[in-house]
């Protein structure tokens, strides 16, 4: 993609999944599944177009009151996938980080998330953060409890180090597919200056293609961060 910008970080609300299914008079999980499989192709596209660091939105504080059976699917697919896949992307040198409150999940997938970011630290420059039992509110409110805890004024730079982002940059670029156009409690101090872009596609259709078609919109958007364009 010659003369592209491409976004140094690109997050990711993957919506759209049991939609996708029930269209096909499939089960809400297998959905989940081909939903994961493609995001473990958009990752690759990604990096081969030079993004440096993916985000991606598997599951929030909110999805938590969904009926047991379908975070028991969603737990098992976790379970017997994400190392092998995780794996392969992280390979290549990928630094995996897990944010949201990971307390919240069955010990056995605490242990899998920490041993990814364990077996990951090591790598520098390109990352992963899977936002699981991730909130902005949760998030935001855990930083201030934090920055209380120090005793300490915050800064705006100082605050967002206390985020589960902390040590990484802002997004440039959020996709959501899926058909609705909110963030659903996503990145919301992160996303001040983002740029947002939403697709009418369900998560387990949005091809490489879509990817690229998203990413060049990005390149196309004038990004003034509050200046005049005679300012840029
Ligand atoms: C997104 O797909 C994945 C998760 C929230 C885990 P959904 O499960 O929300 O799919 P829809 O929105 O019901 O189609
Ligand atoms: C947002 O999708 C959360 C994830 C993609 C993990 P939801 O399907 O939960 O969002 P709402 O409920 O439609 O806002
Ligand atoms: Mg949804």
């Amino acid at each position: 993609m010659e003369g592209v910008k491409i976004p140094e970080h690109i997050a990711i609300i993957m919506d759209g999944n049991g939609r996708w299914a029930k269209k096909r008079l499939l089960p809400r999980s297998v959905g989940h599944k081909y939903g994961m499989e493609r995001m473990i192709g958009l990752m690759e596209r990604a990096f081969e177009l030079g993004v440096k660091y993916i985000t991606v939105y598997a599951l929030s504080t909110e999805n938590l009151k969904r009926p047991q059976e379908e975070l028991d699917a969603l737990f098992n697919l976790f379970r017997n996938h994400f190392s092998e896949y995780m794996g392969r992307v992280c390979a290549r040198g990928v630094r995996l980080r897990a944010i949201g409150d990971i307390s919240l999940l069955p010990e056995d997938l605490q242990k899998i998330l920490k041993d990814s970011e364990e077996q990951t630290a090591k790598y520098e420059g390109k990352g992963i953060n899977v936002a699981v039992c991730y909130g902005a509110r949760d998030e935001i409110v855990n930083a201030v409890n934090k920055a209380v805890e120090k005793g300490e004024k915050v800064t705006e730079e100082s605050f967002s180090k206390l985020l589960y982002t902390g040590e990484v940059p802002d997004p440039d670029l959020i996709i959501r597919t899926g058909k609705e156009v909110r963030l659903s409690n996503f990145l919301l101090y992160q996303a001040a200056y983002a740029e947002l872009y939403f697709s009418d596609k369900m998560f387990p259709e949005f091809s490489d293609k879509d990817l690229d078609k998203a990413i060049m919109a990005f390149s196309k958007r004038t990004r003034r961060f509050g200046k005049t364009d005679e300012q840029l």
